[in-house]
């Protein structure tokens, strides 16, 4: 082929290479905070999966909970992610895919057993941000599962 046809044709070929990344760079994230939530996290083995909070729901576990959950100012722990009112909507949520659950929407939550959520704190959800908190004792993931419960409306 000659120069003057050659041409064109890398150039289209260049232009095409651009868009399919341009294409790929904005797939943007999921909305945070949808409900219903698609969820895909992993399950947990069976003897978590079926245990349930062995903690009553007293107002000290209850407000324990809370206190965890939303942290402090400097360190805001799980709401930084999940928000502090855990509707899936804190600072770092959009940059995240899987999004942080929405703990506020019954559709996707009351389904899932205290075991499971249990699990997925302690240990992480591998391949999305959900860390492991593996530096917390049985009682204080028991105090945040309560919390968690009391939000789903
Ligand atoms: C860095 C961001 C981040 C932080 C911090 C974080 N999470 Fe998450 N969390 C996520 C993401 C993202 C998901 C969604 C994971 C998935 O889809 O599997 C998630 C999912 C979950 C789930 C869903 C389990 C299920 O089976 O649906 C629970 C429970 C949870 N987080 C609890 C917590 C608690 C409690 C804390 C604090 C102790 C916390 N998370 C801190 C990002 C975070």
């Amino acid at each position: 082929m000659r120069e003057q046809t050659m041409l064109p044709l890398r150039l289209l070929t260049m232009l095409a290479a651009m868009l399919s990344f341009a294409t790929f760079a904005a797939r943007a994230a999921p909305p945070p905070g949808e409900c219903p939530q698609p969820r895909f996290t992993g399950t947990a083995p069976a003897e978590f999966y079926e245990r349930s909070n062995p903690l009553p729901a007293t107002p000290e576990h209850l407000s324990a909970g809370e206190r965890r959950f939303v942290g402090t100012p400097e360190n805001e722990s799980c709401a930084i992610c999940h928000g502090r009112k855990g509707d899936g909507k804190g600072p770092l949520a959009r940059q995240y895919d899987p999004p942080p659950r929405n703990f506020t929407c019954a559709k996707t939550i009351v389904g899932v057993p205290d075991g499971q959520l249990f699990w997925i704190i302690r240990y992480g959800s591998p391949g999305t941000a959900m860390p492991p908190h593996d530096k917390l004792t049985d009682e204080q993931v028991w105090q945040l599962v309560h919390h968690l419960r009391q939000l789903a409306k």
